[in-house]
């Protein structure tokens, strides 16, 4: 068993999909274990996207992750960051496979609806950044 973290985007939230989202993540036998609807502020926006600051879409990005909620999330299951990524698809929605979130959700390659992480060690470092381990319930 392992964790990964998630972030449901304001384009999902706007649009009032995050039931379906949360179906396609318990269809692939990952277990919501935490959730919470937040708004990003800046700052916590630009600190999580650190890595990306010097891109040209960093600005727009920031942008976008502030303007409506957002739901992060602690998933756990076998795998979970390779089998989280999987069930996501591909970044830009244009190259995503058919049966996956973003092929089904994603509006373009900044709003793809979701994020999940790379690697278990940045998975650790994105859940830390959000959850206190009290808040996760695994039983
Ligand atoms: P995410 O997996 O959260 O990681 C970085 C985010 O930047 C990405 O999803 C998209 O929402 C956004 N983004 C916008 N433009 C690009 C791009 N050209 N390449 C990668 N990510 C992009």
């Amino acid at each position: 068993m392992s964790r990964t973290f998630s972030i449901i985007k304001p384009d999902a939230t706007k649009r009032n999909i995050t039931g379906s989202i949360n179906n396609m993540i318990e269809d692939s036998n990952l277990i919501i274990v935490a959730q919470k609807r937040i708004k990003l502020s800046k700052e916590k926006a630009e600190g999580f996207y650190a890595v990306h600051r010097d891109k040209p879409f960093f600005n727009d990005l920031i942008e976008y992750m502030t303007s409506g909620a957002v739901i992060v999330q602690v998933l756990q299951g076998e795998n979970a960051v390779e089998n989280y990524r999987k069930i996501m698809g591909a970044t830009n929605p244009d190259n995503a496979e058919e049966g996956t979130i973003r092929k089904k959700h994603a509006l373009n390659i900044q709003e793809n609806s979701v994020h999940g992480s790379d690697s278990d060690a940045n998975a650790e470092i994105e859940i830390n950044y959000f959850f206190d381990e009290s808040e996760i319930i695994n039983n």
